[in-house]
């Protein structure tokens, strides 16, 4: 059987590190795509060169001509720029709109049939801008935020009570920004949840809410240390994640950016839900009943996305 292939739209600090760890987990053949010449190849060229010392099997390809995506089974999309200190998520949407629609195109065009991730930001509507563009089915193209803003919750309840990152479940709801809702009754260690855990005295309510806070902020912190760029191990390992349960049919249950419609009240947006991604993309969208104060944080969360979707719209009609 011939090899799965994953497709790297974007080569920077991101899509270097998906490169290597999808080399190192042998998901597949890779193919890795960049606008600035040489460099996807170069890194290609590198990481081919650790594999007989990791002792793994890819066939790495580099290059900035979009028909060496052709065919992949995943596509995972980094492409445009990122944050430096001061912006916001959304300050990045004018550029990254366009190379949008460029990679939704070329992926239309190269690889119809993928699982697409997309990580560009602002995550919810850059990924819708990229489906539409693509014209791949809703099901097929996701956005990574949510298994990464559960990761930070995770490492930091973790730290808090001393006990494994393995034991510490999370949920997260609602958009990749600073509105998102990490849901604590929700989020358990071996599957006590947080309020018990309180009660219990592992921790207290100010600290639990010191984290939740930690966490909206988790991209900010890094932003803000880095000097030169946003968080990136932990973004491709989340994609990865999710590529994982694609091209095995894990049927894994992780929170992404889904498009909806009419579920939680929500038609036509991404935003961040639990889902169970398997062979067929995202197979089913688990819909939890939400309390009125869970309901209020996730409404002002699709709010701010909706926000964006308009400020997208409005720049495309002057276009036109
Ligand atoms: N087509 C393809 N690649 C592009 C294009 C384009 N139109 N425009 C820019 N790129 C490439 C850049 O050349 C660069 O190599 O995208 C890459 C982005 O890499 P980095 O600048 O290192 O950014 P990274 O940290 O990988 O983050 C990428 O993910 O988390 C988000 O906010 C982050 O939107 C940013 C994205």
């Amino acid at each position: 059987m011939a090899r799965n292939k994953i497709a790297l739209v974007g080569a920077g600090q991101i899509g270097g590190t998906l490169a290597l760890l999808a080399g190192l987990k042998e998901l597949g053949d890779i193919a890795v795509f960049d606008i600035a010449e040489g460099m996807p190849d170069g890194k290609a060229l590198d990481i081919a060169q650790s594999a007989p010392v990791e002792g793994f099997d890819a066939k790495m390809t580099g290059g900035s001509d979009y028909s060496i995506i052709e065919g992949a089974d995943v596509v995972i999309v980094t492409a445009g720029v990122p944050r430096k200190p001061g912006m916001s998520r959304d300050d990045l949407i004018g550029i990254n709109t366009g190379v949008m629609k460029t990679v939704g195109a070329a992926i239309g065009k190269y690889a119809p049939d993928a699982f697409v991730i997309v990580i560009t930001n602002p995550l919810d509507v850059m990924v819708w801008v990229l489906q539409q563009a693509s014209g791949l089915p809703t099901n097929k193209v996701v956005g990574m935020a949510g298994v990464l803003d559960s990761s930070r919750f995770r490492t930091f309840l973790a730290e808090e009570f001393k006990v494994s990152v393995e034991d510490v479940t999370a949920f997260v709801l609602g958009g990749h920004g600073d509105t998102m809702v990490p849901l604590v009754r929700y989020s358990t260690v071996a599957g006590i949840p947080l309020p018990d855990l309180v009660k219990l005295g592992w921790t207290t309510q100010e600290k639990l809410d010191a984290i939740v806070q930690r966490t909206r902020d988790g991209g900010a912190e890094i932003v803000k240390l880095l000097k030169t760029g946003s968080a990136f191990y932990a973004p491709a390992a989340s994609a990865i994640s999710m590529a994982d349960s694609y091209l095995k049919d894990k049927k894994r249950v992780l929170p992404v950016a889904a498009h909806l419609t009419g579920q939680y009240g929500v038609d036509d947006l991404y935003v961040g839900v639990p889902v169970v991604i398997g062979a067929g993309g995202v197979e089913r969208i688990v819909e939890i009943e939400l309390n009125a104060d869970e309901k209020a944080m996730f409404d002002n969360s699709v709010g701010a996305v909706k926000t964006l979707v308009e400020v997208v719209k409005k720049m495309e009609s002057e276009k036109s």
